[in-house]
Order: structure tokens, then C-alpha cells, then sequence
């Protein structure tokens, strides 16, 4: 067993990683993206199935396309590369066809199946990306017009944009943000509730430290950000869109 537990290139790459919105106009050479990209591929994915693409987005009108989409984020223009993460069972529909034959994919398992191996192929683009210094962050900002950005990206039905990734390097690399108490996501043997209220005054204390540590409004507790955030429904247009798009959901 290593000595140090809380220590290997992955651990200090993950304990120190937090989201980069502010990128500096340097460029991204291909082959280092190609470098993230294929590293992220050893990624783990469904019955090997690897239902997911990438789209590298470098054409700057193309990227401010994409980020007046996604609600007009900046960093979506500024970073070099933007990477879309596709949930993508089209490439199945062919390869099968191929062969003569065919998937059943309209239904709830493959979409999830898709939607899995998209989000683990792109967290380990970003740790890849970090690893090398770079900085990302993730835009599911992509699926406020998921049929928009299908245009614009050409996709095929099957294929659809879970989320996007800007990569490219920092100009000012963000704290990490704390984490809610681990006894609060970490259970043993069976799910248990603990006491709220005890983890979730640590975190609002945590968070509240941090953000004025990074000039942010320290008053305004977690939960009721979530509250506000998330009381009604969101996105309520995708299930119908991705119908559309040969996605299923029985
Ligand atoms: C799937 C996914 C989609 C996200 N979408 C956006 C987004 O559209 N815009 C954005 O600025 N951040 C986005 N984020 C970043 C989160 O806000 C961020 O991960 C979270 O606040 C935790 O902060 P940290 O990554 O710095 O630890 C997204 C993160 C994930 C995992």
C-alpha cells in the first residue's frame, strides 16, 4: 500500500481542480488536445459499446454561435478549444447495419447508456486536461437548445450534445470549492441520512468562507441557492427534442 494516500498524480490533479472560466487567448496545439482526447478514450464504457463523440469546436464564429446558445457564455468564445461531449449511438446504428443487422436503441437503458460513457469519456478529458495545466469547465449550457446546437454541429440523429468543454489555459486558476461533509455522500453498507443539520452547517460555513475568500457574496447560503435555482422544472423542451432526435425513454 502507498505511504501517502492523499497523494498519486491523479489524487493531487483532482484535490486541487476546480472549474476555469477565465482563459488566457494562447493557443491549444492539436496535438495536445489529440493527447487529452485519446487518454480520455481508455475511459470505461457500457458493454464496450463507447457511444459518445467528440466535436472540436475551433472556428471562433462557430464557438460564439455556441455560446449565445448556451446563454451567452463567454468562456465558450475565449478558450481555444471547445469540446462537445455527444451522447452518440448513431455510430452503433451503423456499424450494425454494416453487418446486416441492428440495434434496439429508442429506449431508457441506451439513452443511459450514452449519456454514461459521454459524461466519464469527458471528466477524464478534463482531468487530462489539468493534469497538463490546462484548465475546463464544463457547459451544460449546450442543452438549452440542444436542436440548435445539433445544427450547428451537423449531428446525425442518435447523436445529441450532453454537455460541452472548454479547454485551454488559465489565466487566473480558480480555488478549489469545498465539498459537502463526506459523511453527508459517503455511505456504509446502507444509505443513511445522518444529521443534516450538523453537515450542512459545516458546508454553509465552508462555503461561506470560501466565497469571500474569492469575492463573492459570503451571505448567500447553498441550499437556498439550490432552492431558487431549482424549483421549478428545467429544460423542459429536451425530452421532446431528443425524442425527436431517436432518443428513447420507456
Ligand atoms: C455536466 C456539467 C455541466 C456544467 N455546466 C456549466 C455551464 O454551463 N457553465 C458553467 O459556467 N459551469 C458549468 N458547470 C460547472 C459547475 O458549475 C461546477 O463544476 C460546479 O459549480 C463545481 O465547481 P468546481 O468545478 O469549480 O469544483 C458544469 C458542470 C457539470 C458537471
Amino acid at each position: 500500500m502507498p505511504e501517502n494516500l492523499n497523494s498519486s498524480s491523479v489524487i493531487d490533479t483532482l484535490r486541487g481542480r476546480a472549474s476555469v472560466r477565465d482563459f488566457k487567448s494562447d493557443e491549444l496545439s492539436d496535438e495536445m488536445l489529440n493527447a487529452i482526447l485519446n487518454a480520455a478514450r481508455q475511459a470505461p464504457t457500457s458493454s464496450n459499446l463507447q457511444a459518445y463523440s467528440f466535436v472540436v469546436v475551433r472556428d471562433p464564429e462557430a464557438k460564439k454561435r455556441l455560446a449565445a446558445m448556451a446563454g451567452g457564455q463567454q468562456h465558450v468564445i475565449d478558450a481555444p478549444a471547445f469540446v462537445a461531449i455527444c451522447a452518440d449511438t448513431h455510430r452503433l446504428s451503423r456499424v450494425t447495419a454494416s453487418i446486416g443487422s441492428s440495434i434496439a436503441k429508442d429506449h431508457l437503458e441506451m439513452t443511459m447508456v450514452a449519456c454514461i460513457d459521454a459524461a466519464l469519456v469527458g471528466m477524464c478529458a478534463s482531468l487530462a486536461s489539468d493534469s497538463l495545466g490546462l484548465g475546463t469547465v464544463m457547459i451544460g449550457g449546450m442543452r438549452n437548445d440542444p436542436a440548435g446546437v445539433a445544427a450547428e454541429l451537423g449531428l446525425p440523429d442518435g447523436v445529441f450534445v450532453a454537455f460541452g468543454l472548454c479547454v485551454g489555459w488559465p489565466n487566473t486558476r480558480p480555488e478549489a470549492k469545498p465539498r459537502l461533509p463526506q459523511d453527508m455522500v459517503i455511505h456504509h453498507e446502507k444509505y443513511a441520512d445522518g444529521d443534516l443539520a450538523a453537515g450542512l452547517g459545516d458546508y454553509e460555513t465552508a462555503m461561506s468562507e470560501h466565497h469571500r475568500h474569492v469575492g463573492r457574496d459570503p451571505d448567500e447560503p447553498w441550499a437556498e441557492r439550490v432552492a431558487k435555482q431549482f424549483s421549478a422544472p428545467k429544460r423542459e423542451h429536451l425530452l421532446a427534442v431528443l425524442k425527436e432526435r431517436g432518443f428513447g425513454f420507456d
